[in-house]
């Protein structure tokens, strides 16, 4: 990290940034580990799931929300993200900057492949960059990709809490209706609408989310990590739309992810290594 440059940018001031300064957007004792929901209300479903007595939550500038307590005796936080990628920028960047080094989206996602079902946990560890956002950050060739660290940690977690998941790339758009090849408005259409959503089934995509692809870029850029876990609320195979207790389950998982890496991290520090091998996830 450019310190000089970081230093500057933390003292942007409230003109220059339309008053997003980092104070409106932290809260105390952040720690290194944060749950990114992008919908706001769900700060309360997680923090309603960590140990009783611990929580605090926080109402911020323009409709973000926060969350810090412990789960299982471990600290954990949480910050709401917003839809879509300009909206999870601002906390990322500032979160970052007051040492959070690992971030886990739990979201909602829509799944475009046969045999996930409504309430199944999907685990991003790459994604498709129709985000907008990181094209803005690096060009198109640079790969989206979740930290394998936060990947495994999330996997383990839905291991230990026997949920039923699935691991792989999925599509992040810009846009809810066109971007994900539903009518708009009116029914307004693109004429090759249906194209995009064949394509992403064809290279085998399993879902639509709005934010993964933004995090992972932008989290690869900074040296930090990131992973992301969404429980599926429309099969558009099948038609079916419906949440069935996926976002609380998802909620879990990403929490039970943070306990594990706060774990392994440890140990890999112990150890005196770099990157986390299978032998200190036992
Ligand atoms: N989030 C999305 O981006 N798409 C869906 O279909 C559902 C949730």
């Amino acid at each position: 990290m450019n310190e000089k440059l970081e230093a500057a940018r933390r003292n942007l001031n409230d003109a220059e940034t339309g008053g997003i300064a980092a104070e409106d957007y932290t809260v105390p004792d952040m720690g290194e580990y944060v749950l990114m929901p992008g919908n706001p209300r769900r700060i309360s479903l997680m923090a309603a799931q960590w140990d009783e007595g611990t929580q605090k939550e926080y109402d911020l500038n323009r409709g973000y929300r926060a969350a810090t307590g412990e789960y299982k005796g471990t600290h954990i936080a949480a910050m709401s993200t917003g839809m879509g990628g300009p909206n999870l920028e601002l906390p990322l960047t500032t979160m970052a900057s007051v040492g959070v080094n690992t971030f886990i989206r739990v979201g909602t996602t829509g799944a475009i492949q046969p045999g996930i079902n409504i309430g199944d946990i999907i685990i991003n560890d790459s994604s498709v960059r129709l985000d907008g956002t990181s094209r803005q950050y690096i060009r198109d060739e640079y790969p989206s990709a979740a930290s394998y660290e936060v990947t495994m940690a999330l996997v383990q977690a839905c291991e230990n809490l026997g949920f039923t998941y699935h691991v792989g790339t999925g599509c992040t758009t810009a846009s809810f209706y066109a971007g994900q090849s539903r009518p708009s408005f009116g029914g307004y259409k693109r004429s090759d609408c249906e194209d995009d959503y064949r394509d992403m089934q064809a290279a085998g995509i399993l879902n639509y989310d709005m934010e993964g692809a933004a995090l992972f870029t932008m989290a690869r850029l900074f040296g930090l990590r990131a992973g992301m876990c969404a429980s599926v609320i429309v099969q558009r195979v099948t038609g079916e739309a419906r949440e069935d207790g996926g976002e609380k389950r998802a909620c879990m998982v990403g929490a039970e992810a943070i306990r594990l890496l706060t774990e392994w991290d440890k140990k890999k520090k112990a150890a005196g290594k770099k990157y986390l091998s299978a032998d200190m996830m036992k």
